[in-house]
Formats: C-alpha cells, sequence, structure tokens
C-alpha cells in the first residue's frame, strides 16, 4: 500500500509537472503530507493533540520520531496510543530531511500564535445563472476526518455571508442549493497563522447536452510491483466543459443517483482509489466508474488507481471506452513488463520523464478515440523475471526430479515395492 501511494505521488508529479521548491517548504509539507488534516498549532484538540510548543514537549530525537516512524515509538514507548485520549497516529514515512523541515515550520510559530484564537469565514455567491436570486441559505459543515460533526445555516445579504468566531479547529465545507442542483466547496482547513477565509461559491445555468463536455488528453499510467506481482494503474483524464453552463449530466431514477461522467473500468481489479476525491462522488460498478458530481465551466481532472495481480505468464485486460478522448497516452515500464496493444492504432517512442529516469519506461499513443472503441492489453512477463520467480524454479526443480527418478526407475536402478 505505501508503494502504491509512492506510486500515486510520482504520477501526479509527473503528470502535473509540480515544482516541490519553494520558501516556506515546511509549511507546505504539513499540508502535503497531511499534518493538517488532523493537527492544528495553537487551536486546540483536533484528531491529533494541538502541536503549539510541541518541541518543549518531547527530545529532538523523539520528535523526529513522532513525525518520520510512530511504529518505532509505540515500540520503544511500549503504549499505543501514548496520548490518552486519542486514537494512534499513522506511520507517516517521512524522510529525516522533510521532518526537520516541518519541526522548524511548527517551531517558528511558538511566539507568532495567538493560542485559541478564533477565524472567521467570509464569503459569496457569484451568480452566473438566469435566475437573479441573491438571497441564499448556505450551509456550514463541520468535518472531522471525514464525519460531518455539525451543520449550521447562514442566509446571505446580497450574496455575502461572514460567519465569526467559528473554531479553528476544525474542517470546514459550505454548501448551497441553485436550480435543484448542490454546489460545494472542498473540505477546508485553517492553517495556524490563518485567520480570515474567503470563498467563492459560483452558480450557473444547468446543461444536459454532452456535447459541452471535451476529453482532451488521457494519460495511463503503469508501474510493475515485482515484490507482490502486481501490476499498479493511475489513469488521468482532463475534461473540459466548453460552455458557459454547468454540465449535470441526467439523473436515474431508480438509482435516486446523478449520473454525469462514465468511465470503463477493468473487471477484476482491485485496490481503487481516487486520491483526489472521496469514493463516495463515485458510482463503481463492475464495468464502469461514474462521476456524480456535476462539471461546472472550465476544466477538471479525474484520476483513479487501482492494481492488477498478474497470474503466471501475465494479464490480459480489454477496455471499452465510453467517451471520445483526444489523446491517449499510455507509459509503460517495458524493461520490466512487455505489452501488446490490440484494436487501434498508436504510436510508440520511448518516453522521456525525467522522473522516472530509473526505469526504462515506453510511451504509446493513440490519437482521436470514439465513443464504442475498444482496446486489449496483454501484459507479458519477459524471461528474465520469470526466471528470477521462486515459483517457476520450485516447478522446474520438481520437474527435473521427476524425470530423474522415472529414468532411474525404468533402468532398474530403483524399486518401488
Ligand atoms: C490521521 C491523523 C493524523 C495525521 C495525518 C498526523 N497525525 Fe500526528 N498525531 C495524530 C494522533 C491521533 C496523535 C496522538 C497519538 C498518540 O498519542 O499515540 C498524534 C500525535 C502527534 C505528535 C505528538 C503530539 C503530542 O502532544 O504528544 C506529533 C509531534 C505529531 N503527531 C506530528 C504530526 C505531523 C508533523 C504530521 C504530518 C507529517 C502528523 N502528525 C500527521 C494523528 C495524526
Amino acid at each position: 500500500m505505501i508503494k502504491l501511494l509512492k506510486f500515486i505521488l510520482l504520477i501526479l508529479l509527473v503528470v502535473s509537472h509540480q515544482s516541490f521548491a519553494n520558501p516556506s517548504e515546511g509549511r507546505k509539507l504539513f499540508v502535503e503530507k497531511r499534518c493538517v488534516t488532523c493537527h492544528v498549532i495553537g487551536r486546540g484538540k483536533f484528531v491529533g493533540p494541538d502541536l503549539w510548543k510541541v518541541g518543549n514537549k518531547y527530545s529532538k530525537q523523539d520528535l523526529i520520531q513522532w513525525i518520520s516512524n510512530t511504529d518505532k515509538l509505540y515500540e520503544k514507548y511500549e503504549s499505543r496510543p501514548i496520548n490518552k485520549g486519542y486514537p494512534p497516529m499513522p506511520n507517516m514515512n517521512l524522510s529525516t530531511s522533510e521532518t526537520l523541515r516541518i519541526i522548524d515550520y511548527i517551531d517558528s510559530l511558538k511566539n507568532k500564535i495567538k493560542p485559541n484564537s478564533s477565524v472567521l469565514l467570509e464569503g459569496r455567491v457569484r451568480n452566473f445563472s438566469d435566475d437573479s436570486k441573491e438571497e441564499y441559505e448556505i450551509k456550514l459543515e463541520s468535518v472531522m476526518a471525514e464525519k460531518i460533526i455539525s451543520e449550521k445555516n447562514v442566509k446571505t445579504k446580497d450574496g455575502y455571508f461572514k460567519l465569526k468566531d467559528l473554531k479553528g479547529n476544525i474542517a470546514y465545507r459550505v454548501k448551497i442549493l441553485h436550480d435543484g442542483i448542490e454546489y460545494s466547496t472542498d473540505k477546508f482547513y485553517y492553517m495556524p497563522e490563518e485567520n480570515i477565509k474567503d470563498v467563492n461559491l459560483t452558480v450557473y445555468n444547468s446543461t444536459q447536452e454532452k456535447e459541452v463536455v471535451e476529453i482532451k488528453s488521457s494519460h495511463m499510467v503503469i508501474s510493475y510491483d515485482e515484490a507482490n506481482n502486481n501490476l499498479l494503474f493511475a489513469e488521468i483524464y482532463n475534461i473540459n466543459n466548453i460552455s458557459k453552463n454547468i454540465y449535470v449530466g441526467y439523473n436515474s431514477l431508480i438509482e435516486d443517483q446523478r449520473k454525469v461522467l462514465r468511465f470503463s473500468k477493468y473487471k477484476d481489479i482491485e485496490d481503487l482509489s481516487f486520491p483526489h476525491r472521496s469514493l463516495e462522488t463515485f458510482i463503481v460498478s463492475d464495468d464502469s466508474i461514474i462521476e456524480t458530481i456535476p462539471l461546472p465551466p472550465g476544466e477538471r481532472r479525474v484520476v483513479f488507481t487501482y492494481s492488477k495481480k498478474l497470474n503466471f505468464l501475465g494479464a490480459n485486460l480489454t477496455k471499452n471506452f465510453y467517451n471520445n478522448i483526444d489523446s491517449l497516452t499510455i507509459i509503460v515500464p517495458e524493461n520490466k513488463i512487455n505489452m501488446l496493444i490490440e484494436g487501434l492504432e498508436f504510436t510508440k517512442s520511448k518516453s522521456d520523464i525525467k522522473e522516472l529516469s530509473d526505469q526504462s519506461y515506453v510511451t504509446y499513443s493513440i490519437d482521436f478515440i470514439k465513443i464504442g472503441d475498444e482496446i486489449n492489453l496483454e501484459f507479458n512477463k519477459d524471461f528474465q523475471s520469470l526466471i528470477s520467480q521462486r515459483s517457476f524454479i520450485t516447478i522446474i526443480f520438481i520437474l527435473v526430479v521427476t524425470l530423474i527418478l522415472i529414468y532411474l526407475y525404468k533402468k532398474k536402478l530403483l524399486r518401488i515395492k
């Protein structure tokens, strides 16, 4: 699973060409490494304890271990959890340099923070629809570790709203209803130095015309996990709503659920996950993954990852396309696994992805995929990796021993009573 997570991060790095060079590295890591989803600094208890002045509580060595390897710490103190009233903290597996940068950041806040300060939320509904309503009911959800803890409703005035004296040690989400569609912000957190947030919710006319949605590009990044004999996949779709309206798909009356965009899914896959979104925003069935969140004008990226167990020789996967896709790029480490594509024309090239230079990747590009197209991907382990497999050696061994026994028996050197 750790491997899978690392793999996902790598993919996001490669595909979005993000750079991690930034002056306030520690602050950034506090968000990227998800500390922010469980800890606040100077605002009290959240999922985990407040980290204000946590440096005074532990030796530097223990503090490093809290952040880089809780398993070791729990072993050392023979207690899990260590703080009463909290669950254990997961092992975050951070490198020492990342850990030190986070400690520097926590340290730098020691004297900057006014403890237990409350926070303010301001916002505006921007109405781009024909229904020129100005008063909305805003729903504010307080969220802790995916659970909604409390809800609060307030009315907007000329489209504005303002909520004072909110607690800073909880995550929030803001929702409104317009023309039968629920608009929601992502879950957001207040950073330790942050006291005010400004959120916008933009509402549109809705459309059900599928033509407004285009998939310009899609990536399928494949990696081979030798230890578990697994193929790991990440599929990334760059989707664009070219209209000025929100695309709402259609409502399935039977399932009482909105269906916005449908993606094909292989049948026998495992560990399906959505790195940026919660599972409940998708409907997953045997052969498809359906997006349920309406698509506002502009771009959206949908990412999902999964793994596929290989059998002795490899695997065979058939994919049907439910959308037109301008260009699909498949990236495969061909020094570890060979891939054959059948069904559509492709161009093949050696990959020049800098971040993946330790493996030799090959890129396949397929242009102008149409709804109803189908490809078959056949994966074959190359002979070397096959030989290195213990099961293969065992089978050869048993075969040789059997042959020797038969030989000895035939030559009457071996008698069976
Ligand atoms: C899923 C929630 C979660 C995440 C993510 C998380 N922590 Fe924790 N953390 C906890 C909990 C719960 C505890 C208390 C566990 C215990 O006492 O055994 C804790 C304890 C700590 C402590 C010791 C606090 C004390 O007062 O004893 C430190 C330091 C810490 N976390 C830092 C971090 C940092 C830095 C990150 C990000 C790299 C992080 N945590 C990510 C939940 C989390």
